[in-house]
């Protein structure tokens, strides 16, 4: 399905696909389309040339050339990707560089817990919470006692496709994102349940045995985290009127994490999962408060008819928002402001409560990446707002960091701000503090917990820059450089342009990387454009080709469309993951590496047919790479799906009796070295 196609799906049917709800109807900015042009001419010139390069690339070459600081420079940065790229790909398999191999493990359905319920498409509600959950997304390998071959792989499970889960699906004309035919105008709740069960996060000891295959071990911290689990409420927006539900009359509580993208790890080494396309899940049928309007809760049917559970239970109508008591404490008007949050889990304490941090704001959470910690200092944190014109934002803890006592109550106290990027290649952070800089009750804001609520409000009264789709951000562990994938935007327009979103229906997006002036906490920053993802052929903003860190246009080794997960190993190596609507030229979503000091740009690895690569961590001896294919086969069509047969049949090749599964694919080098190099 192209952009294009699946953009008009989105806009009509909010249930369709994975794609952010977009309810943003971008209005022209101050500059004119006359001066937008020529900006845009600017842009192409200066990321094209020495001038983008100059402030970055040699501030970033003198830094990396020797990072450890000591008397003698360090190898060659041209030595930082040593495999040869591997080619566009549109094959149903994993294609890894020569001198590289993988192994497949823990697909959608693999059991970990309880009774060990084994995949099938019969398995109930309560097996699916004893198994590894859908849609694999953000990931973290915790080692235990250090070891690169033992540990905690912690993984979020974005949605699901119902199509796949049921037996009531079989035979039917679905699309991807449809639920099986209602059953006298509701759901079977056990269909409810196993959904809800299959999303959230999934803690699984794995181990690495001979051959370098790694299996599922049987633990007391194997753990299911899901759309139902208990989950405490911290931060200004706890016991605040906004969150009190028939649940939680004291606003203290919720249940269950939705639409988990990316992931982050704290200084303190605990789990964040993201919220990021929550707002879909619920319905409001009445008058929609703005806490819910701006977010995109719809009017009609939620996204998997959740609230129309057939037997009525609590934990499912509760997606129904609309007013139907006196007060809150008596429905589930609030349940949507329980959701839209950073989410902290310890997978270290299979009996603790994960944690809505709220500080941190309430928005379409991409993920969120945490800057090295320096002892004395804010902890610095950054998170995205993926829909298209949302912002990108940074959070800065009000205590100093202290490894020895640290822990996420840091989290509860500090300053949220926005970005602004200035045309002139200059940024701010706008803070949105209650009190501060208009954000005071004349103008609609009431509390700290009010101006977090409404995030996107506030966010849109300090005149932040709209972005063309925040994805995943990373940190140069090396100079603190940050970096954000911003996918793609095919509304943006010449009516909306700005320098730092400067292409006009922006198909295959960029990566925009900044510098904060001086220490991290900064409130301004100077920023480039990283790359242009696109087609090969002469680069530029107006033809929609792409670029890569050295102004060069693109080639077979490196074309990309829609850059989405982002990450940067402790080599500084810029691993960089698709999530892309395209077929040509682009081939099957893959994932590239760029080196930020020579700005290379090679394709290191390509997934399977109609999904996305993403998700990535490494084993601590940088030896083991992680990394996740999400959504396999979700191109297969209605009519295909009603015949039983799938665009993709990956990773078990017997789709009688095993639908196309999400999965993780470990991957190494043959050497025994370390990936990438
Ligand atoms: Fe879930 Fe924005 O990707
Ligand atoms: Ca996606
Ligand atoms: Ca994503
Ligand atoms: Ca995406």
């Amino acid at each position: 399905m192209s952009i294009e196609q699946r953009d008009q799906l989105v806009y009509v049917d909010n249930g369709a696909g994975d794609e952010p709800l977009s309810t943003r109807e971008m209005n022209p900015l101050f500059s004119s389309v006359l001066e937008a042009r020529l900006a845009r001419r600017q842009v192409l010139k200066g990321s094209a040339g020495a001038a983008a390069l100059g402030f970055f690339g040699l501030g970033l070459a003198g830094c990396n050339s020797d990072s450890d600081n000591d008397d003698a420079g360090d190898a060659p940065a041209a030595d930082l990707l040593g495999f040869s790229a591997v080619a566009v790909s549109t094959a149903d398999e994993i294609v890894v560089p020569e001198g590289y191999s993988y192994q497949v493990i823990i697909p959608w359905g693999t059991p970990i817990l309880g009774s060990f319920p084994s995949f099938s498409v019969n398995n109930t509600g309560n097996d699916q919470a004893e198994q590894v959950g859908s849609h694999h997304d953000g990931m973290h390998f915790y080692p235990i006692n250090d070891s690169s071959e033992d540990g905690l792989l912690v993984l979020n499970h974005e949605y699901v496709e119902p199509r796949l889960m049921h037996a009531s699906a079989q035979g039917v004309s679905l699309s991807s994102g449809a639920t099986p035919p209602l059953v006298g105008g509701l759901r079977p709740a056990d269909e409810v349940r196993k959904e809800m069960n299959a999303h959230g996060v999934s803690v699984v000891r794995i181990v690495k045995g001979a051959n370098n295959q790694w299996s599922v071990q049987p633990d007391s911290m194997n753990r299911r985290i899901t759309a139902l689990t208990p989950m405490e409420i911290h931060g200004p927006v706890r016991g605040s009127d906004f969150v009190k539900t028939l649940y939680s009359p004291n606003g203290t509580m919720t249940r269950g994490t939705l639409n988990n993208c990316g992931n982050g790890y704290t200084p303190w080494g605990t789990y964040m999962a993201a919220e990021e396309n929550w707002a879909g899940y619920f319905t409001n049928k009445g008058d929609n408060p703005r806490e819910h309007s701006r977010y995109g809760v719809p009017s009609g049917t939620g996204r998997w008819a959740w609230e129309l559970a057939d037997n009525g239970a609590d934990e499912y109508i509760r997606f129904d928002a609309s007013i139907k008591a006196a007060d809150a404490t008596g429905d589930y008007r609030n349940e949507p402001v329980c959701f839209g949050w950073m989410v902290e889990i310890d997978p270290f304490d299979p009996s603790s409560n994960p944690k809505k941090r709220t500080s941190m704001g309430r928005f379409g959470h991409e993920g969120v990446v945490f800057a090295p910690a320096e002892e004395g200092k804010p902890v610095v944190c950054y998170s995205g707002d993926d829909s298209r014109f949302e912002y990108i934002y940074k959070f800065v803890t009000a205590a100093n960091y202290n490894a020895a006592t640290a822990n996420g109550s840091m989290l509860d106290e500090g300053i949220l701000y926005v970005a602004k990027f200035n045309d002139d290649g200059t940024g701010e952070w706008m803070p949105l503090v209650y009190g501060e800089n208009g954000l005071i009750e004349a103008n609609g804001f009431t509390s700290q917990a009010d101006v977090l609520v409404n995030t996107r409000l506030a966010a849109d009264f300090m005149g932040a820059t709209p972005m063309d789709r925040p994805e995943w951000g990373a940190v140069d562990p090396a100079n603190g450089d940050v970096y954000f994938t911003l996918t793609n935007n095919t509304r943006r327009n010449d009516s909306n342009l700005n320098e730092a979103n400067p292409r006009a229906a922006n198909n295959h997006g960029h990566i925009i990387r900044w510098k904060e002036d001086g220490e991290q906490a900064a409130t301004t920053f100077t920023w480039d454009i990283f790359l242009f993802a696109g087609d090969a052929g002469e680069s530029g903003v107006e033809n929609n080709k792409g670029s890569d860190p050295n102004g060069n246009d693109l080639t077979a080794e490196n074309i990309l469309s829609s850059p989405d997960g982002l990450w940067i190993d402790p080599d500084s190596r810029v691993w960089i993951q698709m999530d892309s609507g395209w077929d040509d030229p682009f081939g099957n979503c893959a994932m590239l590496v760029a080196d930020p000091t020579t700005g290379d740009l090679k394709r290191f690895l390509v997934g399977p047919i109609d999904q996305e690569i993403t998700g990535i961590t490494m084993t601590p001896d940088q030896k083991t790479l992680f990394i996740n294919v999400q959504h396999p086969g979700e191109g297969t069509s209605g009519d295909q799906f009603a015949g039983g047969s799938y665009s993709s049949t990956w990773p078990d090749n017997t789709p009688s009796t095993r639908p196309p599964r999400s999965a993780t694919v470990v991957v190494w080098k043959n050497d025994g070295g370390v990936v990438g190099s």
